[in-house]
């Protein structure tokens, strides 16, 4: 038996997935309460030539499910990273449930999916220990009384997580494959699954959708929707206007500055994306 399985024959299975474990936290924690999830203020970044943002100015509410749309180029996956605090901004601020970035990925808050995930996809490691994975930083901040309870009993709780997680996604018959052998929409929900097992108030996609199937994308939304019902907020690029404007309470037009943010029935008009996809690119230094 390797880990996963080991770890997985350790759990007491539920007999019926109910809501997920995060709704207990909606009563409990102070950060739920919170009503942004994201306020950027005068956001700039580069960068090793000119702006890629400009003037960023974005107050996005807490408990939503948000859609970032923008022509190529636009800076929407630099707006994430920014969120993520992997790249610093040239000038502006951003919050995260009104504290530093910095303090809320230390709280393990904010799960994100990268745009391109930088794996080996050689490395023999199966889809079960990826998803797993999202539940590290989880393990690190467990109190030391944790240490006196019996090995299985201790990890069961992140079994059981990343078992839901990779249920949810219609993913777990592939649990003991290597994440090599994916398909491309496969690992897109598989990275969705470590996403979920993370319990995070905030989720940061960066185009889940590329490659999945329709069957899988109306899944995923499914998905997207409950999170946020549980109060999470959920934000998500894409370039997909037709699933934005029918899953999205929100949607972001981003174009090397904020374009338009409201609901989608306002700013998916033909007039707003034109301004946004046709917008010539420009410099701030002319
Ligand atoms: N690591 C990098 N080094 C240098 N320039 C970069 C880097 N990453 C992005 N850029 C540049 O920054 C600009 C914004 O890129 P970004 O990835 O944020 O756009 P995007 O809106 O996510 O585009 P897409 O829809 O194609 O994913 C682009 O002009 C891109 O060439
Ligand atoms: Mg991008």
């Amino acid at each position: 038996m390797n880990g996963a399985e080991e770890s997985l024959a350790a759990v007491t299975l539920p007999e019926t997935i109910g809501t997920h474990p995060g709704n207990r936290k909606v009563k409990r924690d102070p950060l739920w309460r919170e009503p942004r999830a994201i306020q950027a203020t005068d956001l700039a970044a580069a960068y090793d030539g000119p702006h890629v943002l400009v003037n960023v100015n974005l107050d996005l509410p807490a408990g939503e499910l948000i859609a970032i749309l923008g022509p190529n180029g636009g800076g929407k996956s630099t707006f994430f990273r920014l969120a993520m605090g992997l790249k610093r901004p040239l000038v502006g601020d951003i919050k995260l449930f009104g504290r530093s970035v910095g303090t809320r990925i230390r709280q393990n808050q904010v799960a994100y999916v990268p745009q391109h995930e930088q794996v080996d996809w050689d490395y023999p490691i199966c889809v079960w220990d990826v998803v797993l994975g999202g539940r590290y930083g989880l393990m690190g901040s467990e109190g030391t009384w944790r240490r006196f309870l019996p090995p299985r009993w201790a990890g069961c709780q992140h079994a059981t997580a990343a078992y839901e997680a990779l249920k949810t996604v219609d993913m777990l018959s592939h649990r003991q494959r290597p994440i090599g052998a994916m398909s491309g929409g496969q690992k897109k929900r598989v990275f969705l699954a470590r996403a979920l097992a993370q319990d995070a108030a905030l989720l940061l996609l960066d185009e889940p959708l590329v490659g999945v199937d329709q069957q899988s994308q109306d899944l995923i939304f499914h998905v997207l929707g409950q999170l946020r019902d549980e109060g999470r907020s959920v934000i998500l690029i894409t370039h997909d206007l037709g699933s934005a404007k029918r899953h999205a309470d929100r949607v972001v037009l981003i174009n090397q500055s904020v374009i338009a943010s409201g609901p989608p029935e306002e700013v998916l008009t033909d007039e707003w994306i034109a301004r946004t996809y046709l917008r010539h690119w420009t410099s701030p230094e002319g």
